[in-house]
């Protein structure tokens, strides 16, 4: 069912694992000063700390090795590497630290993934305007030429940017993310844009200058739920669906793979509810320079992150106030037959993850396909024996095994979020994704097995055996 080279991994993320906040000179991130403010993280945790992964790197590198994984999805602390955001002063125990990690996966064999951005901006650029500010774009682009210059010998599977649907709306819209800017109608899409930018740019700077030499493969990480029409027969719910994924995985996805522009439903509802409130600015939705790279055919795979589904209906109409939400105009709604899997958002539906992949297939031109994130939570009293966590895993694993062979989908890689228990943004360590329990009221940090790692193992184990 899935090719003998298939990628079988598991991820994690700097600002959740390392730790060392302040250790060998490294610079602080906007998580770093989010978390240190009261009333954002549940518990006022942080990950000051978190898993130790800055010392206890081999304890992690254990864990990939019980698994038997065949890859590894790692991020790289921006801060710790540029402590200023800029090239002009390297943090070479940074440089270090992430050459060992490196050294480390390939001399046993396992590939790594390395994303160079994965929510933790350095505090010192958001001090300049973050990715609300036009030059983040070329900042972003001089740091992914650095990493590209350190670590490209070695790393041949990039991802520039996780999930700028998050960065963009959880943290200038909502405000319930890193940096905590509730700027609602405008800042989210300025902030998307310019992520847009900077990825297309470091895009284009790793095909002029090292993919000849390097020859590896970049992309960006799109997250998306699956998304159906509540009523299937009824068009306002079917419509209120493609907006909704316009809206969501569209945003970025269009731009990158199929027009270089934002898809047309998502500007003109924006347009639209901008004239309905007499607002006479520009158009709220930035347009692409001509002048600056383009943004089409800047990813060598999708990478998709896909955790839930949900029901889409039309919303209520439109609120007074501009917004995304009154931009967007949908409802979405949970199916009760859904089991909920710790997190009150990851209504579990592993089917949607199959027809989300054919969706892609159609909509993108059969694009090579990675699912660089998929997981499970558990929140409340811990449980070694997750049984019903790994029949979560099993079942959607067995759907990425039919949209490979019945739909023909170019899956290429699955990676379960995460290796390890970690420090889980806004939900600090109340919600635990690991394949190992990380034990955070020791100081050791002792990692072990849960009964999902255990049978995820025995699945590698098996799928990279059997005769094809
Ligand atoms: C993703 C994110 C990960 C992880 C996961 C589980 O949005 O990229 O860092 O936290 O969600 O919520």
């Amino acid at each position: 069912m899935f090719p003998c080279d298939f990628a079988w991994g598991a991820g994690t993320a700097a600002y959740q694992i390392e730790g060392g906040w302040q250790a060998d000179g490294k610079g602080p991130s906007i998580w770093d000063t989010f978390c240190h403010e009261k009333g954002r993280v549940f518990g006022e945790q942080n990950g000051d700390v978190a898993c130790n992964s800055y010392e206890l790197w081999e304890k992690d590198l254990k864990c990939i090795l019980q698994l038997g994984l065949t890859h590894y999805r790692l991020s790289l602390s921006w801060a710790r590497l540029l402590p200023d955001g800029t090239t002009r002063h390297v943090n070479h125990k940074g440089v270090d630290y992430y050459n060992k990690v490196i050294d480390d996966l390939l001399a046993c064999n396992v590939t790594p993934m390395v994303t160079i951005y994965h929510f933790d901006l350095p505090q010192a650029l958001q001090d300049q305007g973050g990715w609300k500010s036009q030059s983040i774009a070329t900042l972003f682009d001089s740091y992914a030429q650095f990493c590209f210059q350190t670590f490209g010998d070695r790393v041949k599977l990039w991802i520039t940017i996780n999930e700028p649907y998050v960065c963009a709306k959880l943290g200038h819209e909502d405000g319930i993310h890193a940096p905590g800017l509730k700027e609602p109608g405008i800042t989210a899409y300025l902030v998307g844009h310019n992520m847009l930018r900077a990825h297309a740019m470091a895009w284009h700077s790793y095909d002029s200058s090292y993919r000849a030499k390097q020859k590896g493969l970049v992309s960006l990480a799109i997250n998306s739920d699956w998304l159906e029409p509540l009523q299937p027969d009824c068009t306002d719910d079917i419509v209120a669906t493609e907006r909704d994924f316009a809206f969501t995985l569209g945003w970025f996805a269009w731009p990158v793979f199929l027009t270089g522009d934002y898809p047309e439903i998502m500007r003109s509802a924006i347009d639209a509810n901008s004239r309905r409130v007499g607002y006479t600015g520009a158009s709220r939705l930035p347009s692409f320079s001509k002048d600056e790279p383009v943004i089409l055919g800047t990813a060598d795979f999708f990478a998709l992150n896909y955790y839930t589904s949900r029901k889409v209906k039309a919303g209520a109409g439109f609120g007074q106030t501009l917004c995304m939400k009154s931009d967007r105009d949908i409802e979405e709604v949970l199916d009760p037959s859904w089991p909920i899997c710790g997190v009150p958002w990851l209504a579990v539906v592993p089917h949607g993850l199959r027809r989300l992949l054919k969706y892609i297939k159609d909509t993108f031109n059969n694009p090579v396909v990675y699912i660089t994130e998929n997981g499970f939570s558990q929140v409340g009293p811990l449980q070694m024996e997750d049984v019903q966590r790994f029949e979560f895993y099993k079942d959607t694993i067995m759907e990425v095994g039919k949209a490979i062979e019945e739909d023909g989908v170019n899956i290429r890689g699955y990676f379960a979020w995460s290796l390890m228990d970690n420090f889980e943004w806004p939900d600090g360590f109340s919600a635990r994704f690991g394949l190992f329990h990380v034990d955070f009221s020791d100081e050791k940090l002792s990692r072990t097995m849960y009964h999902s790692g255990r049978e995820y193992a025995k699945m590698i184990m098996k799928y990279k055996s059997e005769p094809k």
